[in-house]
């Protein structure tokens, strides 16, 4: 058969998106593609998922059914119900000693969509941004689906994943746009601290960058502070990206929030709003103000019962146990001593134990010698999956490693 010119022009059109078409599938979704498509894997047990599996406040399931009784199931402004942008305006205040106003608000369906809104707001094909590696894989993929230029800077388990200044000085190029930080920290569980988040404000204002700060996990910090980029003064460029998905345990909810002072930012998000979603979904935003009411005492609750599996966790993993996690629900398990890819490790550990973890290789180029370990089953299940992953590490001797990492 022959194919007309025209034909070809036409098979030539039927192509998708190049980055949308071809972004490898993350490492945790196709472990769990594994598990769910398998009848004799009903004994896994799920370490590779950041959802906490503790019940929901009983006052946010009771407003999401008061707010369809009242049958307030229409669109919001773009921006997000002014009730809610209230709230979270004297949240920011009280909680994170932001000053701002419900102008600097958009409400989100989750973070997920305030992470690419906001690249996608920020930068023009060619731009460079700062991403961490190990760090969470949406930073770069939206980057590389509005065209911009990926530059990863190490977080390493030696200096406690927090940034490197010298390091982050060094990346800095004329294209470079935006710097993208995450504390408490998916996957490294660290949380950067006043001093050095005032100079990463200040690198930032100095070099003329855009720093896009995700706090999703604010709520869980133990034993220090969470700070927020945007309660020190003097840098218009931050942007901040929430979420009430973790702290209130509503990740199905998709309900976030995207924070900015800036003018010309701000009609941009408004502009996306009206192209992407209109508005974020109604009753998700009635169940965030309910949420915002309840004045702290369940994310606190959960913080608490985090913490407690924190130290469970590293105390049973004693010689694999890697950097203590300040913050967030996930630690790092440095598994170099194995010689395997983080990827075979995660298939094998799967295949023989029936434990679902997450490879490195998904968080970054540099981190395939890692394992994230998601503390979020509950105990039981929790210490039945780390008995199995520690008599699989038990295979290779450890010893000797520790001094090299
Ligand atoms: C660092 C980070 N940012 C954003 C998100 C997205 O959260 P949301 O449920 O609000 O979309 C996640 C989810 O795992 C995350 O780990």
């Amino acid at each position: 058969m022959t194919i007309t010119a025209s034909a070809m022009t036409t098979i030539a059109r039927h192509t998708v998106n190049d980055v949308l078409g071809t972004l490898p599938r993350s490492g945790i979704r196709r472990l769990t593609d594994q598990v769910m498509g398998s009848r004799d894997m009903d004994d896994a047990i799920q370490l590779g998922f950041g959802q906490p599996q503790e019940a929901t406040d009983d006052l946010i399931r009771e407003a999401i059914i008061k707010a369809t009784d009242e049958r307030t199931l229409g669109y919001t402004e773009n921006a997000g119900m002014r009730a809610l942008r209230n709230a979270i305006v004297t949240k920011l205040a009280a909680r994170n000693q932001i000053n701002t106003d419900i102008e600097s608000i958009f409400v989100t369906p989750g973070a997920t969509y305030g992470v690419a809104v906001t690249i996608g707001c920020l930068i023009n094909p060619g731009d460079e941004v700062l991403v961490p590696d190990p760090g969470y894989p949406n930073f770069a993929a939206a980057v590389r689906h509005y065209g911009g230029v990926v530059k990863f800077y190490q977080l390493r388990q030696d200096t406690g994943f927090i940034p490197d200044l010298s390091q982050l000085t060094a990346l800095i190029s004329p294209a470079t746009k935006v710097l993208i930080i995450n504390s408490p920290g998916n996957p490294t569980g660290a949380v950067i601290d006043a001093g050095m988040m005032e100079q990463l404000v200040r690198l930032t204002r100095e070099r003329g960058l855009w720093l896009v700060s995700d706090e999703v996990y604010e709520t869980y910090v133990y034993g220090c502070r969470h700070v927020s980029p945007l309660s020190f003064t003097g840098n218009d460029h931050v942007v901040g990206l929430y979420s009430f998905s973790k702290s209130y345990n509503i990740t199905g909810l998709r309900v976030g929030y995207v924070v900015t002072r800036h003018p010309a930012l701000r009609r941009a998000l408004l502009n996306a709003q009206e192209l992407y979603i209109s508005c974020a979904p109604s009753i998700s935003q009635y169940a965030a103000l309910q949420a915002l009411a309840d004045g702290g005492a369940y994310p606190e609750a959960m913080r608490a019962v985090y913490q407690q599996k924190r130290d469970l966790v590293m105390n049973m993993l004693g010689p694999y146990a890697g950097r203590y996690p300040d913050g967030a629900f996930y630690l790092l398990v440095d598994i170099g001593f194995t010689g395997l890819h983080s990827d075979e490790f995660a298939d094998r550990l799967l295949r023989d134990t029936h434990v679902v973890v997450a490879p490195g290789a998904t968080f970054g180029p540099s981190s395939d010698q890692y394992i994230r370990i998601a503390f979020t089953p509950e105990v039981e299940k929790l210490m039945a999956g780390l008995t199995r992953l520690k008599q699989f590490l038990s295979q290779w001797p450890i010893a000797g490693y520790e001094d090299h990492r």
